[in-house]
């Protein structure tokens, strides 16, 4: 029978399921993973959009995007997709959703690209945004950070 894949808002219920993932998606030294009580913290946040994907009664990926007060943007924060999930556009709908959680707030979306991921930095252009600063040295490996953003509303 063919899995059903379900996008939605992170429950207090997931939060096992979500420290699992993000422990093995997200290994040290290379990353730092996100702690329990921060996903904790962001399920009840009014200003995070935290979205799983559920397939067969299970948590395979998830999204997080952060809403600062004032600002007129959400922060794409995080996204990861357990390895046997991997490839089947999971992480492309989950990023989707946070634009639409962005958008459905009036905001639009920040995110930030390795100078060095030539393809990710295309496919952020490709989805129409646009660059408005390069922070040097800002990863642990010396890398520039490129930051990106897009408009969904005239603001
Ligand atoms: C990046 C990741 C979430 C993609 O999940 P996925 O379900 O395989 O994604 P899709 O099937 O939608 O893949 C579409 C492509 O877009 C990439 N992609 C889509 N949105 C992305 C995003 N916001 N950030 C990085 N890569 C993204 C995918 O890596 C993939 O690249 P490819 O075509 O070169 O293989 C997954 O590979 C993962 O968890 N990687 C480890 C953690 C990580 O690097 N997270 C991103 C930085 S926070």
């Amino acid at each position: 029978m063919k899995s059903i894949d379900k996008l939605r808002p992170a429950a207090p219920a997931d939060l096992d399921a979500l420290v699992e993932l993000e422990t093995a998606v997200f290994v040290q030294p290379a990353y730092e993973p996100m702690a329990r009580r921060q996903f904790r913290w962001h399920i009840g946040n009014p200003r995070a959009a935290l979205i799983v994907c559920e397939r067969d009664e299970r948590v395979v990926g998830y999204a997080l995007g952060l809403a600062r007060t004032g600002s007129h943007y959400m922060r794409f924060y995080s996204l990861a997709v357990l390895p046997d999930a991997q490839g089947g556009a999971i992480g492309r709908r989950l990023f989707e959703a946070i634009e639409q959680a962005a958008a459905a707030r009036g905001l639009g979306v920040i995110t930030e690209v390795r100078a060095d991921n030539v393809k990710l930095h295309q496919r952020y252009l490709g989805l129409g945004y646009v660059e408005f600063e390069r922070k040097p040295d800002y990863y642990p490996d010396g890398c520039a950070a490129i930051r990106m953003k897009r408009a969904f509303t005239a603001s």
